[in-house]
C-alpha cells in the first residue's frame, strides 16, 4: 500500500494511517490560525544554498558536538510530550533508535514513560526536557530523578508559561488515554495495528507525574492536576535555582528573541534553543530560521546556539547549521516516523535527514561538518 518511505513526507503519510486521528492531529498542528508552525517550514525554502563543483567530495564527516557531547550528526530529538500515543513505548523506541544513531534523545516532562523507564531501557545518557510546575517540590524531585538515572543534559522550556491554543485538540477533545466516548472508540478501533500494540504495554499515561505529585492518585486527578501545574510567573531567578539544583549541563529552550538571548547567556547556561516551540505557542511569531542570524549576532560569542522548527529535510539541517546553529532538534519529523514504523520509522527518519544533509554537503563543496559557515549561502535572488 505504501513504497518505502523516501522523505519525511512518506513518514507522516504513513502515520496519519496508522495513529489515531487525535494522536495524529496532536502532533501535525500549531496554535490557532497555524501561520507561525507553517513559517518555520516554508522560510526554509527561501534560503538559498551556492552549488560548487570540481571540489573534492571524499571523505566527508558530519560528526561534530552538541554541548560538547560527541554526535553523528547535528540532530537531536527534541523533547514532545505523548510520544508514547503516537507508538506503544514510544518514548523507549525513540530513545534506543537515537543511541543506536549517535544522536541526542531528549525525554518530555509530559512524557508516557518515565524517566525510569527510559533509562532501563537504554544503556547511554538521555537529555531531560523540564517544564515548572507551581508545585516546586515535584519539581525538584523530578531533577533529582534526572539526576540519579544519569541524564547528562536538562533541557529547561521556558515559552510554556501558559498554553497556547489548538483548535484541533479541543474539537478532537484529547486526552490520554482515550475516552470511552463513540467518537474515540471509533477513532481507536480504526487503527487496529496501533490499538493491539498498546493492548500490549501497561505504560498509558504521565509516568513522569502519577504517583510522584501530590493529590495525583487516578486519571481524572492526573488531568486536572496538568492543566493548572504550569507555572505563569516563571522568572529568571528560578533559572537560578533550577541551575544550582540540577548541577550539570542545562540548555534553555525557546529563545525567540535577541534581549531573551543575552538574559538567557547571562544564566551561565550551556546552549539555548532558538525556538518557538514548533508553532505550537504564539502564533503570528516569526519562524525559528529567520529569527536565528539575529540571535547569533547578539550572544553567538558568549553561548552555544541550537535551533528547531520546521527541519523536514538534512538541507533544512545544513541551512541551520550555516546560519549559525551548532545543532538542531527534530520534532515531528521523528514523531512521523515513529507513528508509521514504531522503532524502524525512527531510525529511517534519521537516516533520511543525514543522508540528505551529507549529498547536500557535498553538492556545496564541503566535507566537513564543522566548517559549514555563510560560505554555502547563496545571496538571494532577487534581492
Ligand atoms: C506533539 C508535540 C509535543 C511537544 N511537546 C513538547 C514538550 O513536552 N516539551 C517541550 O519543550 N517541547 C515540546 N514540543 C516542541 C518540540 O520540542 C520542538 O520545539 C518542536 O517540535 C520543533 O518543531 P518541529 O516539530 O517542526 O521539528 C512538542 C512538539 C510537538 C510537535
Amino acid at each position: 500500500m505504501f513504497s518505502e518511505p523516501l522523505t519525511i513526507a512518506d513518514l507522516q503519510r504513513r502515520a496519519k494511517w496508522r495513529v489515531p486521528k487525535m494522536f495524529y492531529d496532536y502532533a501535525d498542528s500549531g496554535a490557532w490560525t497555524e501561520s507561525t508552525y507553517r513559517a518555520n517550514e516554508s522560510d526554509f525554502g527561501k534560503v538559498k544554498l551556492r552549488q560548487r563543483v570540481l571540489v573534492d567530495m571524499t571523505n566527508r564527516s558530519l560528526e561534530t558536538t552538541m554541548i560538547g557531547e560527541k554526535v553523528s550528526m547535528p540532530v537531536a530529538l527534541a523533547p514532545t510530550g505523548l510520544c508514547g500515543m503516537q507508538h506503544a513505548d514510544g518514548e523507549i523506541l525513540a530513545a534506543q533508535a537515537a543511541e543506536a544513531a549517535g544522536v541526542p534523545f531528549t525525554l518530555s516532562t509530559m512524557s508516557v514513560c518515565s524517566i525510569e523507564d527510559v533509562a532501563e531501557h537504554t544503556t547511554k545518557p538521555f537529555w531531560f526536557q523540564l517544564y515548572v510546575m507551581k508545585d516546586r517540590d515535584f519539581v525538584g524531585n523530578l531533577i533529582d530523578r534526572a539526576k540519579a538515572t544519569g541524564c547528562s543534559a536538562l533541557v529547561l522550556t521556558l515559552d510554556l508559561q501558559i498554553l497556547g491554543q489548538r483548535h484541533k485538540d479541543l474539537i478532537n477533545g484529547l486526552s490520554t488515554p482515550p475516552k470511552f466516548t463513540p467518537k474515540h472508540v471509533w477513532q481507536v478501533a480504526t487503527r487496529p495495528f496501533w490499538a493491539l500494540e498498546m493492548l500490549q504495554t501497561k505504560r498509558h499515561t504521565f509516568r513522569n507525574i502519577a504517583g510522584h505529585a501530590k493529590g495525583v492518585s487516578d486519571l481524572s486527578s492526573l488531568s486536572v492536576w496538568t492543566a493548572e501545574q504550569f507555572d505563569p510567573k516563571l522568572s529568571w531567578d528560578d533559572v537560578v535555582w533550577i541551575k544550582e539544583r540540577w548541577g550539570g549541563k542545562l540548555i534553555l529552550k525557546g529563545i525567540l528573541d535577541a534581549e531573551d538571548a543575552k538574559m538567557a547567556a547571562r544564566t551561565g547556561a550551556d546552549a539555548i534553543i532558538v525556538s518557538n516551540h514548533g508553532g505550537r505557542q504564539l502564533d503570528g511569531a516569526r519562524s525559528s530560521i529567520s529569527v536565528l542570524p539575529e540571535i547569533v549576532d547578539a550572544v553567538g560569542s558568549e553561548i552555544e546556539i541550537h535551533m528547531d522548527g520546521g527541519i523536514r529535510s538534512g538541507q533544512d539541517v545544513l541551512k541551520a547549521k550555516a546560519l549559525g546553529a551548532q545543532g538542531v532538534y527534530i520534532g515531528r519529523p521523528f514523531l512521523y516516523g515513529l507513528g508509521a514504523m514504531g522503532k524502524k520509522g525512527v531510525t529511517r527518519a534519521l537516516d533520511i535527514i543525514r543522508k540528505e544533509l551529507d549529498t547536500t554537503m557535498a553538492l556545496c563543496g564541503e566535507r566537513n561538518i564543522n566548517e559549514i559557515g555563510h560560505q554555502i549561502i547563496a545571496k538571494a535572488d532577487f534581492d
